[in-house]
């Protein structure tokens, strides 16, 4: 039996069916699992199956190989992988095996793993191109390459070695950019969960607690709702919050600190990504609430954005324009607002983009430009807007009551034919909203 994905074998089939099309019938793609890697001599990372393969076959295994040939007469789906044993699968679980994958995982047809030397060579010859992610596994390019060269050394016998290499990305980022009514819901699920763990975290908080201990109430609510952390959790109170991809978490949250939390789930292999920043006591300071309505206000300029038909980087020109022209008028910066803009001074505070897309891996796949113009907008497209602002504490150009703040407020939006869907909507975000959240602990 296969564990429930959220999609239908049927779905994994028509993707597998629209990649190959738009292979072409000439074409080989090989899509390998990702590598088990060891933490500690004999443990490993918690195993995570390749996006690409997980999207392709909803396959979680390690060790496997999918190969798709397109037209193949004898079968264009095909999956190398474990074979059942029952000695190791008393230590580690159930393996689907060869059967399984057929059975199960609606595949053409599959080997043993240990197969794939015999095999694979047979099936690159006669093909013309080969798609594959170069790169990403670099042990498993140079099997690709001997693989080849077995096919090459029998050109004199009549063989016919692929030769062209292209980039499997460009076909499936494609796919992957645009999410179906079945990946949205999942991507809600994953965002509700992580609303939840968000909504633990601001109850939790107060004065003299550690950051690990808010990240502590974020996991659990993760784990409680059957995800886990898309990313590792970032907890950083006071000025730890101006340190972009903080992961430490140990730090202590002091009285009239605010705290930056970002995290989020992942559910059935898709990403929530959410930030908020509240203060530890409840109640923002005067200096922390003018700099978070300017960041609430550069979201909303962003999200006024999010509709088919405009620019992807309208969002960010939108919170840029709104972030400039707020660090001017509380006097962080100094000057035209043009020329804030276009020499880029706001960067000093504000030293990312304000988003990316959002799928099976928190920063997913696809492309954000095309012939060297950002790219409009369409339906099933997903992506995080998440403007921020942060004044390092050693910024002696600001009076002393600005440094060391740190704010980011960021949600997850999809785009529909109206307009667009906060997929994280609910959860407190100005404020207000925030302070209200706190107070009725
Ligand atoms: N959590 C990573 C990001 O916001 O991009
Ligand atoms: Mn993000
Ligand atoms: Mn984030």
């Amino acid at each position: 039996m296969r564990a429930s994905t959220g999609i239908p074998a049927q779905g994994y089939a028509r993707r597998r069916r629209q990649l190959m099309r738009m292979a072409g019938d000439d074409a080989i793609l090989v899509l390998p699992s990702s590598p088990e890697r060891v933490r500690s001599r004999d443990t490993h990372y918690p195993y995570r199956q390749d996006s690409d393969l997980w999207y392709l076959t909803g396959f979680a295994e390690p060790e496997a190989v999918l190969v798709l040939v397109p037209g193949r007469r004898h079968g264009e789906a095909l999956l190398f992988c474990r074979e059942r044993d029952p000695e190791r699968e008393g230590w580690d679980g159930p393996r689907a095996g060869p059967e399984g994958a057929v059975e199960s995982f609606g595949m053409d047809d599959a080997y043993p793993i240990d197969d794939l030397d015999d095999i694979l060579p047979g099936l690159l010859e006669g093909r013309t191109r080969v798609y594959y992610h170069f790169g990403r596994d670099t042990e498993f390019d140079l099997k690709l390459i001997g693989w080849l060269n077995r096919v090459r050394a029998q050109v004199r016998l009549g063989a016919q070695p692929p030769h062209e290499f292209l980039e499997l990305g460009h076909l499936l980022d494609e796919l992957r950019l645009f999410k179906s009514r079945d990946e949205l819901k999942l991507m809600r699920r994953a965002a509700k969960i992580s609303v939840q763990a968000h909504e633990a975290a601001m109850r939790a908080v107060r004065p003299g607690m550690f950051e690990y201990e808010l990240q502590a109430e974020l996991e659990r609510v993760f784990r409680a709702g059957d995800a886990q952390p898309a990313y590792e959790s970032i907890v950083g109170a006071g000025a730890n919050a101006c340190v972009l991809h903080y992961r430490a978490n140990r730090g202590q949250v002091r009285d009239g600190d605010l705290v930056l939390v970002d995290a989020g789930a992942e559910y059935r292999g898709y990403a929530a990504d959410i930030t908020r920043t509240f203060p530890a006591n409840g109640r923002f300071s005067r200096e922390q609430r003018a700099l978070h309505d300017l960041v609430c206000a550069a979201q909303s300029a962003a999200l006024a954005q999010a509709r088919p038909g405009v620019a992807y980087e309208a969002g960010h020109d939108a919170a840029v324009a709104t972030l400039a022209e707020g660090l001017l008028r509380l006097g962080l910066l100094k000057g035209r607002l043009e020329k804030v803009i276009a020499d880029g001074q706001y960067k000093r505070y504000y030293r990312h983009k304000t988003g990316h897309w959002l799928g099976l891996d928190v920063h997913d796949v696809g492309d954000y430009r095309i012939d060297g113009e950002s790219r409009l907008l369409e339906p099933g497209m997903v992506f995080t807007i998440e403007p921020g602002l942060y004044v390092p504490a050693d910024d002696t150009t600001v009076p002393a009551r600005w440094r060391g703040i740190g704010i980011r407020i960021e949600d997850d939006v999809a785009i529909t034919a109206e307009g667009h869907e906060v997929l994280t909507d609910g959860l407190a975000r100005g404020a207000d909203e925030i302070e209200a959240f706190m107070a009725a602990r």
